[in-house]
Protein backbone atom coordinates (compact mmCIF):
# COMPACT_ATOMS: atom_id res chain seq x y z
CA UNK A 1 0.00 0.00 0.00
CA UNK A 2 1.45 3.12 -0.65
CA UNK A 3 2.28 5.78 1.73
CA UNK A 4 2.69 9.79 1.73
CA UNK A 5 5.39 10.99 3.01
CA UNK A 6 5.91 14.59 1.83
CA UNK A 7 9.51 14.54 0.28
CA UNK A 8 10.76 17.19 -1.73
CA UNK A 9 14.41 17.27 -4.01
CA UNK A 10 16.09 20.52 -4.59
CA UNK A 11 18.03 19.27 -7.65
CA UNK A 12 16.58 16.23 -9.28
CA UNK A 13 20.11 15.12 -11.30
CA UNK A 14 22.08 11.76 -10.41
CA UNK A 15 21.69 11.06 -6.96
CA UNK A 16 18.20 13.12 -6.64
CA UNK A 17 16.38 10.98 -9.21
CA UNK A 18 17.88 7.62 -7.70
CA UNK A 19 16.46 8.80 -4.09
CA UNK A 20 13.22 9.67 -5.62
CA UNK A 21 13.07 6.56 -7.66
CA UNK A 22 14.24 4.36 -4.20
CA UNK A 23 11.44 6.43 -2.43
CA UNK A 24 8.40 5.26 -4.59
CA UNK A 25 9.81 1.81 -5.11
CA UNK A 26 9.65 1.36 -1.35
CA UNK A 27 6.05 2.40 -1.60
CA UNK A 28 5.99 5.83 -0.88
CA UNK A 29 3.30 7.76 -3.30
CA UNK A 30 5.13 9.92 -6.18
CA UNK A 31 2.71 12.75 -5.75
CA UNK A 32 3.94 13.36 -2.39
CA UNK A 33 7.64 13.87 -3.96
CA UNK A 34 8.77 17.19 -4.93
CA UNK A 35 10.83 18.49 -7.42
CA UNK A 36 12.52 21.38 -8.16
CA UNK A 37 16.11 21.10 -10.67
CA UNK A 38 17.03 24.73 -12.15
CA UNK A 39 17.74 22.76 -15.56
CA UNK A 40 14.21 22.31 -17.39
CA UNK A 41 15.44 19.05 -19.09
CA UNK A 42 15.71 17.66 -15.40
CA UNK A 43 11.90 19.31 -14.24
CA UNK A 44 10.83 17.48 -17.73
CA UNK A 45 12.64 14.01 -16.43
CA UNK A 46 11.14 14.17 -13.45
CA UNK A 47 7.33 14.76 -14.69
CA UNK A 48 7.87 12.10 -16.95
CA UNK A 49 8.83 9.61 -13.92
CA UNK A 50 5.29 10.91 -12.14
CA UNK A 51 6.82 13.16 -9.41
CA UNK A 52 5.36 16.55 -8.67
CA UNK A 53 7.35 19.55 -10.13
CA UNK A 54 7.36 23.21 -8.82
CA UNK A 55 8.65 25.81 -10.95
CA UNK A 56 10.98 27.95 -7.73
CA UNK A 57 12.77 26.43 -5.22
CA UNK A 58 10.98 28.06 -2.77
CA UNK A 59 7.35 26.79 -3.60
CA UNK A 60 9.14 23.20 -2.73
CA UNK A 61 8.37 23.78 1.02
CA UNK A 62 5.04 24.31 0.88
CA UNK A 63 4.37 20.88 0.05
CA UNK A 64 7.10 19.27 2.25
CA UNK A 65 8.41 18.06 5.44
CA UNK A 66 11.53 16.69 4.67
CA UNK A 67 13.73 19.14 1.98
CA UNK A 68 17.06 17.46 0.26
CA UNK A 69 19.45 19.31 -1.33
CA UNK A 70 20.93 17.52 -3.98
CA UNK A 71 23.39 19.81 -5.94
CA UNK A 72 26.49 19.79 -6.54
CA UNK A 73 28.47 21.14 -3.78
CA UNK A 74 29.59 24.45 -5.54
CA UNK A 75 25.84 25.23 -5.72
CA UNK A 76 24.85 24.23 -2.16
CA UNK A 77 25.11 27.93 -0.90
CA UNK A 78 22.95 29.52 -4.06
CA UNK A 79 20.50 26.32 -4.29
CA UNK A 80 19.87 27.03 -0.09
CA UNK A 81 19.92 30.87 -0.52
CA UNK A 82 16.68 30.65 -2.92
CA UNK A 83 14.71 28.79 -0.59
CA UNK A 84 15.77 29.72 2.96
CA UNK A 85 12.90 32.07 4.02
CA UNK A 86 10.41 29.39 2.99
CA UNK A 87 11.67 26.34 4.93
CA UNK A 88 11.05 27.84 8.36
CA UNK A 89 10.43 24.26 10.57
CA UNK A 90 11.40 22.59 7.71
CA UNK A 91 13.63 19.61 8.28
CA UNK A 92 16.35 20.08 5.44
CA UNK A 93 18.88 16.96 4.38
CA UNK A 94 21.46 18.03 2.71
CA UNK A 95 23.95 15.41 1.04
CA UNK A 96 26.50 17.50 -0.54
CA UNK A 97 29.81 16.38 -0.10
CA UNK A 98 32.42 18.71 1.21
CA UNK A 99 30.18 21.05 2.68
CA UNK A 100 30.12 21.08 6.10
CA UNK A 101 26.56 21.31 8.20
CA UNK A 102 27.90 24.70 10.45
CA UNK A 103 28.17 26.11 6.66
CA UNK A 104 24.53 24.98 6.27
CA UNK A 105 23.09 25.66 9.76
CA UNK A 106 24.45 29.22 9.06
CA UNK A 107 22.55 29.86 6.23
CA UNK A 108 19.17 28.05 7.35
CA UNK A 109 18.64 29.59 10.97
CA UNK A 110 14.94 28.64 11.36
CA UNK A 111 15.38 24.97 9.70
CA UNK A 112 15.82 21.27 11.41
CA UNK A 113 19.33 20.70 9.82
CA UNK A 114 21.03 17.22 9.11
CA UNK A 115 23.61 15.78 6.38
CA UNK A 116 22.41 12.42 4.87
CA UNK A 117 25.71 10.60 2.80
CA UNK A 118 24.16 7.59 0.51
CA UNK A 119 25.31 5.83 -2.06
CA UNK A 120 23.98 5.26 -5.77
CA UNK A 121 22.05 2.01 -4.69
CA UNK A 122 19.27 3.68 -3.26
CA UNK A 123 17.45 3.54 -6.32
CA UNK A 124 17.40 -0.07 -5.90
CA UNK A 125 16.75 0.23 -1.99
CA UNK A 126 20.05 -1.43 -1.37
CA UNK A 127 21.76 2.11 -0.11
CA UNK A 128 23.78 2.74 2.14
CA UNK A 129 23.11 6.16 4.25
CA UNK A 130 25.27 8.04 6.92
CA UNK A 131 23.08 10.18 9.14
CA UNK A 132 24.43 13.40 10.80
CA UNK A 133 24.50 14.52 13.46
CA UNK A 134 24.06 12.35 16.27
CA UNK A 135 22.93 14.97 18.37
CA UNK A 136 19.82 15.26 16.86
CA UNK A 137 18.95 11.63 15.90
CA UNK A 138 15.21 11.59 15.19
CA UNK A 139 13.32 7.80 14.87
CA UNK A 140 11.89 9.66 11.94
CA UNK A 141 13.95 10.60 9.64
CA UNK A 142 15.95 6.92 10.86
CA UNK A 143 12.56 5.40 9.39
CA UNK A 144 12.51 7.57 6.34
CA UNK A 145 15.97 6.64 5.08
CA UNK A 146 15.65 3.24 6.01
CA UNK A 147 13.48 2.68 2.73
CA UNK A 148 16.59 3.54 1.03
CA UNK A 149 18.90 0.78 2.81
CA UNK A 150 20.72 0.72 5.42
CA UNK A 151 21.36 3.89 7.90
CA UNK A 152 23.77 4.49 10.45
CA UNK A 153 24.08 7.80 12.85
CA UNK A 154 27.47 9.10 12.56
CA UNK A 155 29.71 12.38 14.00
CA UNK A 156 30.61 14.39 10.54
CA UNK A 157 34.10 12.80 10.56
CA UNK A 158 33.00 9.71 9.78
CA UNK A 159 30.38 11.00 7.46
CA UNK A 160 33.40 12.74 5.50
CA UNK A 161 35.04 9.75 5.16
CA UNK A 162 32.05 7.41 4.24
CA UNK A 163 31.86 10.00 1.53
CA UNK A 164 34.82 8.23 0.05
CA UNK A 165 34.20 4.48 1.58
CA UNK A 166 30.44 4.21 0.49
CA UNK A 167 29.18 7.26 -1.69
CA UNK A 168 32.28 7.26 -4.31
CA UNK A 169 32.90 3.19 -3.71
CA UNK A 170 30.11 1.82 -6.30
CA UNK A 171 32.01 3.42 -9.03
CA UNK A 172 35.01 1.75 -8.35
CA UNK A 173 33.56 -2.12 -7.30
CA UNK A 174 31.93 -1.12 -10.93
CA UNK A 175 35.32 -0.76 -12.10
CA UNK A 176 36.39 -3.90 -10.43
CA UNK A 177 33.26 -5.72 -11.88
CA UNK A 178 33.92 -4.83 -15.58
CA UNK A 179 37.58 -6.17 -15.04
CA UNK A 180 35.60 -9.87 -14.24
CA UNK A 181 33.52 -9.16 -16.87
CA UNK A 182 35.90 -8.20 -19.71
CA UNK A 183 37.79 -11.44 -18.37
CA UNK A 184 35.30 -13.72 -18.82
CA UNK A 185 34.29 -12.51 -22.69
CA UNK A 186 37.85 -12.98 -22.94
CA UNK A 187 37.62 -16.47 -21.84
CA UNK A 188 34.46 -16.68 -24.50
CA UNK A 189 31.65 -16.82 -21.48
CA UNK A 190 28.20 -14.70 -23.22
CA UNK A 191 27.69 -11.22 -22.02
CA UNK A 192 24.28 -11.77 -20.16
CA UNK A 193 25.61 -15.10 -18.47
CA UNK A 194 28.34 -13.79 -17.39
CA UNK A 195 27.18 -10.11 -16.26
CA UNK A 196 24.47 -12.39 -14.49
CA UNK A 197 26.54 -14.34 -12.65
CA UNK A 198 29.16 -11.60 -11.61
CA UNK A 199 26.00 -9.21 -10.19
CA UNK A 200 24.88 -12.05 -8.59
CA UNK A 201 28.47 -13.57 -7.32
CA UNK A 202 28.98 -9.49 -5.96
CA UNK A 203 25.77 -9.42 -4.10
CA UNK A 204 25.83 -12.95 -2.62
CA UNK A 205 29.57 -12.01 -1.48
CA UNK A 206 28.18 -8.83 0.03
CA UNK A 207 25.41 -10.60 1.98
CA UNK A 208 28.41 -13.35 3.30
CA UNK A 209 30.47 -10.45 3.88
CA UNK A 210 27.62 -9.12 6.42
CA UNK A 211 28.14 -11.94 9.29
CA UNK A 212 31.79 -13.60 8.25
CA UNK A 213 34.82 -12.56 7.94
CA UNK A 214 37.41 -12.23 4.85
CA UNK A 215 39.41 -15.33 5.28
CA UNK A 216 36.23 -17.29 6.29
CA UNK A 217 34.80 -16.59 2.68
CA UNK A 218 37.74 -17.03 0.71
CA UNK A 219 39.30 -20.71 2.69
CA UNK A 220 35.14 -21.68 1.98
CA UNK A 221 36.37 -21.26 -1.53
CA UNK A 222 39.93 -22.69 -1.72
CA UNK A 223 40.89 -26.07 -2.81
CA UNK A 224 44.56 -27.16 -1.98
CA UNK A 225 46.49 -26.85 -5.52
CA UNK A 226 43.17 -25.95 -7.21
CA UNK A 227 41.79 -23.02 -9.73
CA UNK A 228 40.81 -20.50 -7.14
CA UNK A 229 44.35 -20.33 -5.33
CA UNK A 230 45.88 -20.31 -8.36
CA UNK A 231 44.22 -17.01 -9.24
CA UNK A 232 44.61 -15.40 -5.96
CA UNK A 233 48.65 -15.96 -6.06
CA UNK A 234 48.81 -14.12 -9.61
CA UNK A 235 46.84 -11.34 -7.94
CA UNK A 236 49.39 -11.19 -5.27
CA UNK A 237 52.08 -11.31 -8.21
CA UNK A 238 51.26 -9.24 -10.15
CA UNK A 239 50.67 -6.82 -7.34
CA UNK A 240 46.97 -6.39 -8.26
CA UNK A 241 45.58 -6.42 -4.62
CA UNK A 242 48.71 -3.77 -2.96
CA UNK A 243 48.38 -1.23 -6.55
CA UNK A 244 44.52 -0.99 -5.47
CA UNK A 245 45.07 -0.69 -1.93
CA UNK A 246 47.78 2.07 -2.89
CA UNK A 247 45.56 3.66 -5.58
CA UNK A 248 42.67 4.22 -2.63
CA UNK A 249 44.96 5.46 -0.20
CA UNK A 250 46.45 8.22 -2.69
CA UNK A 251 43.33 9.06 -3.56
CA UNK A 252 42.25 8.92 -0.32
CA UNK A 253 44.96 11.65 0.68
CA UNK A 254 43.32 13.59 -2.24
CA UNK A 255 39.97 13.83 -0.83
CA UNK A 256 41.19 15.04 2.23
CA UNK A 257 43.05 17.87 0.84
CA UNK A 258 39.98 18.91 -0.75
CA UNK A 259 38.14 18.64 2.52
CA UNK A 260 40.40 20.81 4.11
CA UNK A 261 40.28 23.74 1.51
CA UNK A 262 36.46 23.13 1.57
CA UNK A 263 36.00 22.44 -2.33
N1 LIG B 1 26.16 10.90 -7.56
C1 LIG B 1 26.46 10.23 -6.44
O1 LIG B 1 26.73 9.01 -6.46
C2 LIG B 1 26.44 10.93 -5.09
C3 LIG B 1 26.62 10.17 -3.92
C4 LIG B 1 26.53 10.80 -2.69
C5 LIG B 1 26.33 12.17 -2.61
N2 LIG B 1 26.20 12.88 -3.76
C6 LIG B 1 26.01 14.33 -3.64
O2 LIG B 1 24.78 14.65 -4.25
C7 LIG B 1 24.84 15.96 -4.80
C8 LIG B 1 24.29 15.92 -6.21
O3 LIG B 1 25.13 15.07 -6.98
P1 LIG B 1 24.66 14.53 -8.38
O4 LIG B 1 25.67 13.55 -8.78
O5 LIG B 1 23.22 14.14 -8.33
O6 LIG B 1 24.80 15.88 -9.25
P2 LIG B 1 24.09 16.26 -10.63
O7 LIG B 1 23.81 15.01 -11.40
O8 LIG B 1 24.92 17.33 -11.23
O9 LIG B 1 22.67 16.89 -10.17
C9 LIG B 1 22.51 18.15 -9.59
C10 LIG B 1 21.32 18.83 -10.24
O10 LIG B 1 21.01 20.00 -9.49
C11 LIG B 1 20.85 21.10 -10.41
N3 LIG B 1 21.09 22.37 -9.72
C12 LIG B 1 22.22 23.10 -9.59
N4 LIG B 1 22.00 24.21 -8.87
C13 LIG B 1 20.70 24.21 -8.54
C14 LIG B 1 19.88 25.10 -7.80
N5 LIG B 1 20.35 26.23 -7.27
N6 LIG B 1 18.58 24.77 -7.62
C15 LIG B 1 18.07 23.63 -8.17
N7 LIG B 1 18.79 22.77 -8.90
C16 LIG B 1 20.09 23.03 -9.08
C17 LIG B 1 21.86 20.77 -11.48
O11 LIG B 1 21.65 21.57 -12.64
P3 LIG B 1 23.00 22.00 -13.48
O12 LIG B 1 23.52 20.72 -14.09
O13 LIG B 1 22.49 22.97 -14.49
O14 LIG B 1 23.96 22.60 -12.51
C18 LIG B 1 21.60 19.29 -11.67
O15 LIG B 1 20.48 19.04 -12.50
C19 LIG B 1 26.30 16.40 -4.76
O16 LIG B 1 26.49 17.40 -3.80
C20 LIG B 1 27.08 15.15 -4.40
O17 LIG B 1 28.18 15.41 -3.55
C21 LIG B 1 26.24 12.31 -5.01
Amino acid sequence: MSKCIRISFIGFGRMGKAMAIGFSKAGLEKSCITVYDKLSSARKDAESNGFRVVETAAEVCKYSEIVIVAVKPRDVEEAVKSFANAAEGKIVVSIAALVPLKKIEELLPKSVVYRAMPNIAVEVNEGFIALSPQSRRSEYLESVFRLLGEIEWVDEETLNMLTFYSASTPAIVAEIFDAFLLSALKAGLQYNIAKKALSTVFKGVGALLETKSVSEVRDAVITPKGVTIKAIEKMYVYGAKQRLVKALNDAYSEYEQMLSQGK
